[in-house]
């Protein structure tokens, strides 16, 4: 597109005119102009157009859709996080491309210490322009843009060809740690703003952005949790003929003699390397036309790249001043008359406010899908912006929010400008990554004896084993093996009409059973047991739990009879008959006075006594594990066992009343109460036990007891992940190493948080949503943390009940001689039944450790009050018997 030869009007002395006539020229010259500046404008529905367009080819990208001309590729970037503020070490940054045809490398020093900034030394190199487009010997790169064309590099491991470059070179010995996208690099070195950093934008010689996105919306990837930092790689958009409707004649020329031509379309209205020759191609076409310096041209303007940013920029600053722009176009050899000025300030301020506006409909289209994606009302985010066209056009970034926020309404946007170019981010994107390695090492450390594998499992059941054995003898023992004067399981032709208590799980319940011909009808109602009378006198307890049966017998017009009573009394009790149990301890958070040690039915009848209005007839005391392994029983004839994983946990089973010392008789069986809370009491679970299991035992009110119960249920499991995150925020590893006082208070992490948290449903950001509730300031890898914190506490705790169900069953099959033993276990407790994944992982153990039982697991539906009741009722049946 060089000169044809000087022909038309000239305009000033020496200055050679070169008209030429590549396009069509309108023949007014007003209207050819307006014509010109026309085909720049974009208008709101197209920008909307093009938002909606890049959204849904993102999405596309995303759920791995590939097209032929795919718009925009989605590249994850295997960045998982943003900074901490904490980071530290020296870092060397090389920066390829991001200013045009020079290398730069930087020395960034991190300290560690937020808000102290060592400036990072740098020093620059010229690329030559040989070596920019000859071999390349210099990430798997897919292709080169902005000008960079070697050879053999397409398509290999960037990382690769610098290590061996690196070798080649000898004396030099650098980690190449990380390959960067520059708008990776922009993001990670900016300081978070309104919202959290979590988009790059970078519009230098080229554009892109990248920003954080949820790694399971990314289907290339096989993660489902976290984040991951994706490069959109915008610039190819429209590479499918999506742009064609804003396309000018001017940007198809240039794309014509582009290095690329057809690709990198959207890049091509908006990067700084394009800006310039945009503008050069409309005035050297307006000067064709005889409508800018009349009708002359010259070599330069007819020349590819002779018009840079540089020069676009300063000529569309208004207050640059009609001289400067003069002076560059007489530095292009041309003679501008003062309406020529004025023209070319107009021609750049269109070309540069299309690609602002671009960009902003680009930016907006990842801005509304992070909006949509978190399901937020308002998003509030900060973007880092860097690059060259930033630095030289101020009003292109105000044009870029304006159109943003016209675009996006939605969305609360502060943009930061990127420090050192991008340099210090890429130093940053290194020192996370080596942040977050050291962080999980002293993660797995901190887990790793919760971690139990299948040696350990199976040493805990034999000793459990052992310890059943003794217990049952009547030998030292952490279990022991209480008998419970329950000989059978019931048989279904039990009647009547019976009242049971429900005391100590979450609630206490008073119930009416009705066992009739069609199956049992239950009425029941909760009452609170308020800490003071939990922990009160005796005697207050006890009147408590009367006046709760006065009320329900009113609330049920029952006053004045006197029905047999049921007792579920969930704590270790010696049982001398069905209707006697000693207390022996207290367990879970009760510790009434005055009680332990006396017959717990007297206590209740010595309340009713003082009460004189009510009769009740006390027949039996049951444990809860027997009131749910009876209440199952009436459903299943194999169920056998009863197991609590609640506030507390415990099991009971069916043992052969030979094996039972200290109760009359040979034949037939027993239901023993296994309290197996008290497991390990004895020192024998000590190798399992970890520093948190220690203080949350010191701190309990019963230290050195119930130690396996300890390590398994609801009353403790939250208050371990506790400890657990306390420990690993004094190591910096979680919350930024900014310890709170929420996680200082005793009981603040419930136990039900670990089931909402370990949710399969809940996304992370829930998890989020919860501990932000407790005032925990997270970020998403704390959140990650908390996540396999909780999931480390609970599995073990699965497997430990696991294992203890295992011992269980394998007894019940070695004391009647089977190969192989079917069994039912009647399961209740909040824990087992709200947890996702306990259930599962305790009948997984079983599995394991007791291959030869095939064992079900019935969860209790309508709690052991109606297995207390069935216990009276079997009760009462036997005593009608044997008077007749
Ligand atoms: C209930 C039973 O359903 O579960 C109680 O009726 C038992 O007897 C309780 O104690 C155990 O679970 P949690 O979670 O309430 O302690
Ligand atoms: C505690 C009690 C026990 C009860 C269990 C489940 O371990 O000591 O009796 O069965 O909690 O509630």
């Amino acid at each position: 597109m060089d000169s044809i030869g000087p022909v038309g009007l000239q305009q000033g002395e020496g200055a050679p005119c070169y008209p030429q006539e590549s396009l069509p020229c309108p023949s007014d010259s007003s209207e050819l102009v307006q014509e010109c500046l026309r085909q720049f404008k974009v208008t709101g529905a197209q920008l909307r157009q093009i938002q909606a367009s890049l959204l849904s080819s993102m999405e596309q990208a995303l759920g791995g859709q590939v097209s032929p001309a795919s718009a925009v590729r989605m590249l994850p970037t295997y960045v998982g996080s943003t900074p901490h503020g904490t980071e530290q070490g020296d870092f060397l940054v090389l920066e390829l491309g991001a200013t045009g045809a020079s290398l730069r490398i930087l020395w960034v020093t991190l300290t560690g210490t937020e808000g102290h900034r060592m400036e990072p030394r740098s020093q620059e190199f010229v690329i030559p322009q040989e070596v920019m487009l000859g071999p390349g010997q210099q990430s798997t790169l897919i292709s080169w843009t902005k000008g960079f064309r070697c050879s053999g590099v397409e398509g290999q491991d960037v990382v690769q060809l610098l290590r061996d470059a690196i070798q080649r070179q000898g004396a030099y010995s650098i980690d190449v740690v990380a390959v960067v996208n520059d708008t990776v690099g922009t993001m990670m070195g900016c300081e978070p703003g309104v919202g959290p950093c979590e988009v790059g934008l970078v519009v230098d010689t080229g554009t892109n952005a990248c920003y954080m996105e949820e790694a399971r919306h990314v289907a290339v990837l096989d993660e489902d949790r976290g984040r991951v930092c994706v490069s959109v790689e915008w610039g190819s958009f429209g590479d499918d003929g999506a742009l064609g409707p804003v396309l000018t004649t001017f940007d198809c020329a240039l794309d014509r003699e582009s290095l690329n031509p057809g690709a990198q379309r959207f890049e091509k209205m908006i990067g700084g390397l394009y800006l310039g020759e945009l503008v050069r191609l409309v005035l050297a076409h307006l000067a064709q036309c005889g409508v800018l310096f009349g009708g002359c041209t010259s070599p330069a303007l007819l020349s590819r790249g002779s018009i840079l940013l540089e020069h676009v920029a300063e000529m569309e600053d208004p207050s640059a001043g009609a001289a400067r722009v003069h002076t560059i176009l007489q530095d292009l050899g041309l003679s501008p008359g003062a309406s020529d000025v004025e023209l070319v300030q107009h021609v750049c301020a269109a070309v540069c406010m299309r690609a602002a506006q671009l960009c902003a409909a680009a930016l907006a289209a990842v801005l509304s899908h992070l909006q949509h994606s978190r399901e937020q009302q308002t998003l509030q985010i900060t973007v880092a912006t860097g690059g060259r066209v930033f630095e030289r056009q101020p009003r292109f970034l105000s044009i870029l929010q304006e159109t943003v926020m016209f675009l996006a309404p939605e969305c609360d946007v502060s943009f930061i400008p990127s420090l050192d170019g991008g340099g210090r981010g890429v130093a940053m994107v290194t020192a996370v990554a080596a942040r977050l390695a050291a962080h999980r090492r002293l993660l797995e450390e901190t887990l790793a004896p919760f971690r139990l594998n299948r040696e350990q499992l199976a040493a805990v059941q034999a000793q459990m084993r052992e310890a059943m054995t003794k217990g049952l003898r009547g030998e030292a023992s952490s279990l022991r093996m209480l008998p419970t004067y329950v000989r059978a399981t019931p048989d279904g032709s039990e009647r009547g009409d019976f009242l049971a208590l429900d005391l100590g799980g979450t609630n206490f319940r008073v119930l009416l059973v009705r066992v009739a011909t069609g199956g049992v009808q239950i009425t029941n109602q909760v009452y609170s047991i308020p800490e003071c009378v939990a922990q009160g006198s005796g005697q207050q307890l006890f009147d408590h739990i009367v006046d709760c049966i006065v009320d329900f017998q009113q609330k049920q017009g029952l006053s004045g009879q006197s029905l047999p009573l049921g007792f579920t009394f969930s704590f270790p009790c010696r049982q001398l008959g069905l209707d006697q149990g000693i207390l022996l301890n207290w367990t879970k958070g009760f510790n009434a006075s005055d009680c332990e040690g006396q017959d717990v039915v007297c206590l209740l009848r010595e309340a009713i006594g003082r009460r004189k209005a009510v009769e009740l007839n006390v027949v039996a005391i049951v444990n809860d594990t027997v009131g749910t392994m009876m209440s199952c029983g009436y459903e299943d004839p194999h169920c056998e066992v009863g197991l609590i994983v609640g506030t507390g946990t415990n099991a009971c089973y069916m043992e052969e009343l030979r094996n039972v010392a200290g109760v009359a008789g040979d034949s037939g069986h027993m239901c023993i109460n296994m309290e197996w809370g008290a497991f390990g009491d004895d020192g024998s679970l000590g190798v399992l036990s970890t520093c948190f299991d220690a203080r949350v035992d010191q701190a309990s009110i019963n230290p050195g007891k119930q130690r396996f119960e300890k390590m398994i249920s609801g009353m403790y499991l939250g208050e371990i992940v506790r400890h657990i995150l306390l420990h690993l925020t004094s190591l910096g590893v979680l919350f930024r190493g900014q310890q709170t006082q929420c996680l200082q208070t005793r009981d603040i992490f419930k136990t039900k948080f670990l089931s909402e948290i370990e949710s399969d449903s809940l996304a992370l950001r829930q998890v989020r949503a919860i501990l932000e509730d407790l005032g925990l300031p997270l970020t998403s890898d704390d959140a990650l943390m908390v996540l396999e914190v909780c999931q480390a506490v609970s599995q073990r705790a699965a497997q430990l009940c696991g294992a203890g169900v295992a011992a269980v069953v394998e007894k019940i099959r070695e004391n009647r001689g089977l190969e192989e033993l079917t069994v039912s276990v009647g399961v209740d407790g909040t824990l087992y039944k709200l947890h996702p994944h306990f259930s599962s992982l305790v009948a997984a153990t079983v599995r394991e450790l007791a291959p030869r039982c095939v064992v079900t697991f019935l969860q209790s539906e309508d709690g052991s009050g109606k297995g207390a009741a069935l216990v009276t009722a079997v009760a009462c049946r036997l005593a009608q018997t044997a008077c007749v």
